[in-house]
């Protein structure tokens, strides 16, 4: 059992794994990666990942050169090498490693980067969120697309560091029109007179794999979903907020600013879509996630 690596190919532990100092990622966050979590084995929405993997590497206009499979395969046998179950599995693309510690992408001139990364898998389903709103604000999308899930993720960094230091577990960001964007790592649903709303992918936010399902899935329990904008004011006068992401499916919010919401317990309506949700996850699993994946093992 270790936290095991996969560098261009070459397996290695977590523990003796480095990359060059002219590696871009190191230098400029010059990277994209995604984050999957493993359930039996399998990854969970590998597909939707492998997609926003293509997506960023197009915000970042990076040239991918491996194919799915052999990225899959990677990944299957860093899993294996590692022996953990359930993983978290972290795929990080740099573009590579230039001549010169230059900005100018014409320096790189050597194919990118491709490291996998697996440790055990924490588990974080459903785990509470203490949030504050931040003074800082989330890049803005003419700037640094917060769709690209690359390598710098400084806003949220410092995000978080604000809130921790207000006392909160993590940050809420808006945007340059003053609304609310999403947290450091998850996106953002709130219970606005009856409808949960969460702020639309041109807020600025990364289209969470999390979240989509959500919009899906919401639906199925009879709730009314809508992605709209909406400002920190009407975040504060919500009924109930979570967070999702991939770690932690729904994590009820149990504080905003300091103030504890539903006595610090999170909502009821959060409460019970929870359960439901790590039921679909575990029917997705078993119907879609784990036949494609066998597949693509061996195509
Ligand atoms: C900024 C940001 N928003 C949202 C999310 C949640 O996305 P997903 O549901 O795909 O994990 C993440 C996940 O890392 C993130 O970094």
């Amino acid at each position: 059992m270790a936290n095991m690596c996969n560098i261009d190919g070459r397996l290695v532990a977590e523990s003796e794994a480095t990359v060059p100092v002219l590696d871009r990622g190191f230098l400029f966050g010059d990277s994209i990666y995604e984050v999957v979590r493993t359930i039996d084995g399998v990854p969970l929405a590998w597909a939707e990942h492998w997609a926003r993997l293509g997506a960023s590497a197009d915000g970042l206009r990076m040239a991918l050169d491996l194919d799915e499979a052999t990225v899959a395969q990677r990944v299957q046998q860093t899993i294996e090498a590692s022996g953990v179950d359930p993983c978290y599995v972290r795929i990080v693309v740099t573009r590579g490693t230039g001549d010169a510690p230059n900005i100018d992408v014409a320096t790189a001139n050597g194919s990118p980067r491709w490291v996998v990364m697996v440790r055990p898998y924490e588990p974080q389903s459903g785990k509470p969120a203490r949030l504050q709103v931040v003074e800082r604000l989330r890049n803005d999308r003419r700037a640094l697309d917060p769709a690209a899930k690359s390598g710098n993720y400084l806003n949220s960094v410092l995000g978080l560091a604000e809130a921790k230091a207000a006392g909160a577990t993590d940050c809420v960001m808006v945007n340059t029109d003053g609304t609310v964007t999403e947290a450091s790592t998850s996106n953002l649903f709130a219970l606005i007179d009856g409808t949960w709303c969460t702020p639309p992918l041109d807020a600025g936010i990364l289209a969470g794999i999390t979240r989509a399902m959500l919009l899906d899935f919401l639906p199925t329990c009879g709730e009314r979903v809508e992605e709209r904008a909406f400002t920190a004011d009407e975040l504060r006068a919500a009924d109930e907020l979570f967070l999702s992401s991939t770690l932690r499916d729904i994590g009820p919010v149990t504080h905003l600013d300091g103030r504890a919401l539903h006595g610090g317990e999170g909502g009821p309506r959060t409460k019970a879509l929870l359960e439901r949700f790590v039921d679909r996850l575990q029917a997705r699993l078993r119907d879609r996630d784990g036949p494609q994946w066998r597949r693509l093992l061996v195509s």
